[in-house]
């Protein structure tokens, strides 16, 4: 068995295997013409609840056989032009070599002595990322998981910033369409059910700023404490981005902590043509940013920044095993300190190749092609009299619906769209996705692949509107 650890004696078979590994991903992305198989549930499951765990193959080669059968053979592509559905994007090459540097590496970024130079890199790409952002000389900030992770964080800081053991007055205000990890992290930081106020957005999907500036003088009023404003730049569905200086002027005048949910806008962070969309996000004091949203980096590759370094100790624990205090009057610096996490992943490392490679411009250059193509899309979309599209993109996703002729009850409507949906997965031909727009069901593409053309788009819709005329058609027949 210790044939199968790492180290000096084994690089001959790391080399072989990883490499075997690799050829398999390598053939199936080169054969893949569609995003998905259309397999399910149902079909899939039996293959894989019919291994038994208990009886090993013994064998690399065996069970990459195997593993194309259950795995490969049927994932959902999103390299794949025709995988438009929810903010994942085709990964570049130098981040996944990092990928494959880090895990074998495996060092653990929580403390000096697990890492010592990915900790400087992390520290590095970090202290580049708030650069960008124009936080300030004393930010800080960590890599995280996520921008679920990233969010709870800078929200467990701003509630310590509150500096209130009431709990029960602590007030987080964010629009309507913010991302749900926000009032998932008022419930694991033990706030009130009702302590996130929903805030109504303006018809292009964007916080309204005279609803923020009335809640806010409302809380103030009602003995409460506006803990954060979180203002999205680049929400989920619509990618709208909140007015994020009025935004900020509102947290100054209120002493409110501002963190911006840029987990999706943050790729404007490397464009050289459209950064000013996210002018303000220099006044957050804190920032989310998912480098494998819009930096084009394999899951998982996200940080939380923040502008005072200082706030960080708000997440700060000492173990004696691990980082004792007496460690930072040594200047050792052990990454734990300002994360939620202890062992922790190096995917610092794949935006550092990243960078290294391609450079931010690169970087930049894919996502501006994206948001161009979402602009063609909406045009597309626009000019069709079969589709209703709900606001112009200021990032790259489209939200619309099928209007088919004749057919006026919006729940027919409803269920012609879900059907679609449902059906181009079963088909595999294109992934989408769905959401609702007041009340009523909508279809979503979100573009993060360069290689997706306006005609992949065109193709698409033509497919979601056969697949809606087929329901309607058999509804008809059902009808009758
Ligand atoms: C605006 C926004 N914030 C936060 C998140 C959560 O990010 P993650 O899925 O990386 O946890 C998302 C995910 O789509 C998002 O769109």
């Amino acid at each position: 068995m210790r044939s199968h650890l790492l180290n000096d004696t084994t690089t001959e078979r790391y080399r072989s295997s990883v490499t075997e590994g690799i050829e398999r991903v390598a053939a199936r992305i080169a054969t893949t013409d569609r995003p998905f198989t259309g397999v399910t549930v149902d079909a899939l499951s039996p293959h894989i609840e019919r291994i038994d765990l208990d009886r090993p193959l013994h064998d690399t080669t065996a069970v990459l056989d195997e593993l194309e059968e259950i795995y490969l053979k049927d994932a959902v592509y999103f390299h794949h032009p025709r995988y438009l559905a929810h903010l994942n994007c085709p990964v570049v090459i130098p981040a996944v070599v990092g990928e494959a540097v880090l895990s074998a590496v495996n060092s653990s970024l929580d403390t000096w002595d697990q890492s010592a130079g990915g900790t400087l890199i992390e520290r590095k790409l970090i202290d580049w990322t708030t650069e960008r952002i124009g936080l300030g000389p004393a930010a800080d900030g960590v890599f995280t998981s996520g921008g679920t992770q990233s969010n709870l964080q800078a929200l467990l800081l701003a509630r310590e910033e509150a500096k209130t053991d009431s709990n029960a007055k602590l007030r987080i205000f964010a629009s309507e369409v913010s991302h749900f990890s926000v009032k998932k992290s008022a419930k694991l930081l033990g706030l009130s059910p009702d302590s996130v106020v929903s805030l109504p957005v303006d018809h292009d999907k964007r916080m309204q700023t005279v609803a923020l500036a009335h809640e806010l003088e409302r809380c103030r009023q009602d003995g409460l404490i506006p803990m954060a404003v979180v203002a999205t730049a680049g929400t989920t569905d619509f990618g709208s981005i909140d007015p994020l200086p009025e935004i900020a002027e509102l947290c100054d005048q209120f002493g409110t902590w501002l963190h911006v949910d840029a987990a999706y806008g943050c790729g404007l962070l490397t464009s050289l043509k459209n950064r000013d969309r996210i002018d303000g996000i220099e006044r957050a004091d804190s920032v989310t940013v998912d480098y494998h949203k819009s930096f084009f980096q394999p899951v998982s590759s996200s940080a939380v920044l923040v502008r005072d370094a200082a706030t960080l100790r708000h997440a700060t624990y000492h173990a004696e095993y691990l980082n004792p205090r007496r460690m930072v009057h040594e200047r050792i610096p052990n990454q734990v300190d300002k994360s939620l996490q202890t062992t922790r992943r190096f995917d610092a490392l794949k935006l550092w190749m990243t960078l290294r490679v391609m450079g931010a411009d690169g970087i930049g250059e894919l996502f501006d092609q994206v948001c161009a193509r979402a602009a063609e899309g909406w045009e597309l979309l626009a000019a069709d009299p079969r589709f209703d599209v709900v606001v112009q993109p200021s990032l790259s996703t489209l939200v619309f619906r099928h209007i088919p002729a004749d057919v006026t009850d919006p729940a027919e409507i409803d269920r012609a769209n879900l059907f679609a949906r449902k059906a181009l997965f079963a088909s595999g031909d294109a992934v989408v996705a769905g959401t609702k727009v007041g009340g009523r069901h909508y279809l979503k593409f979100t573009l993060l692949n360069p290689e997706t053309t306006t005609a992949d788009i065109a193709v698409v819709l033509d497919l979601i509107a056969g697949h809606a005329e087929q329901y309607l058609g058999e509804s008809l027949d059902r009808a009758s």
